[in-house]
């Protein structure tokens, strides 16, 4: 059964660039909510993926919002290049933002709605004194940098303590799992309070393609989400 009120946002990391125009529009026939974007700048992890140009290719295909996340040193230089290339959403990391409230208020004002993702070490409280300036929450439960990693299962608690935090402040906020997702793994992901999944490897590489993919993961969701 198909469940709307949970998300899911495929990964052009794991896409074949060759064909990238027509498997975004596969995902989005097949039920996808969000397109992910991974952009990395081999500082803030080992590994260099796309930037802009990407984006801004994607958008002209998408009719689905654009979720890029940034692990990248030094976001704030970026943000006015990302939103005008076709970004909905700006995700950036505590880790790689040393002035964490004033990049988020940046993000807002280039007109995309704020992220902010957290790496498997940091805690929830790294954010909990600007949880009112989030409108979306990505927890990474793998490291970042790969995709096709296995998720970390230590994380479901850190997914609960922030679904917490945020329905005590009252918070309109989504929470996005992001790494290692899959049919085995989405359950409880959302069972702790993610209401968003990312997911890469298990849509794009599924044997039977990527309507399959996501089909699957709505059918792994336990009844209760
Ligand atoms: C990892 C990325 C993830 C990744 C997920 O750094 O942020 O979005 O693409 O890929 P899978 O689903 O393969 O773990
Ligand atoms: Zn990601």
């Amino acid at each position: 059964m198909r469940n709307s009120r949970i998300k899911i946002a495929p990964s052009i990391l794991a896409a074949d660039f060759r064909r990238l125009g027509e498997q975004i529009s596969e995902a989005q026939a097949g039920g996808a909510d969000l397109i992910h974007i991974d952009v990395m700048d081999g500082r803030f992890v080992p590994n260099i993926t796309m930037g802009p140009l990407v984006v801004e290719a994607v958008a002209k295909v998408a009719t689905i919002p654009l979720d890029v996340h940034l692990m990248i040193v030094e976001p704030e230089r970026f943000l006015r290049r990302f939103a005008d290339s076709g970004a909905d959403i700006i995700t950036v990391h505590v880790e790689a933002c040393q002035h964490l409230h004033r990049v988020l208020g940046q993000v807002n004002e280039v007109g995309c709605r704020a992220g902010v993702a957290l790496n498997p070490h940091t805690p929830p409280s790294s954010i909990a004194e600007i949880l009112d300036m989030v409108q979306v929450i990505n927890v990474m439960t793998v490291n970042p940098g790969f995709g096709g990693q296995r998720f970390i299962a230590g994380m479901l608690a850190k997914i609960k303590r922030l679904r917490n935090l945020a329905d005590a402040l009252s918070a309109e906020v989504d929470i996005e799992v992001d790494g290692g997702i899959n049919p085995a793994t989405i359950g409880e992901a959302f069972e702790a309070g993610a209401n968003v999944a990312i997911a890469g490897t298990c849509v794009f590489e599924h044997e039977r393609g990527i309507a399959a993919g996501i089909d699957e993961l709505r059918a792994a969701l336990p009844a209760s989400c």
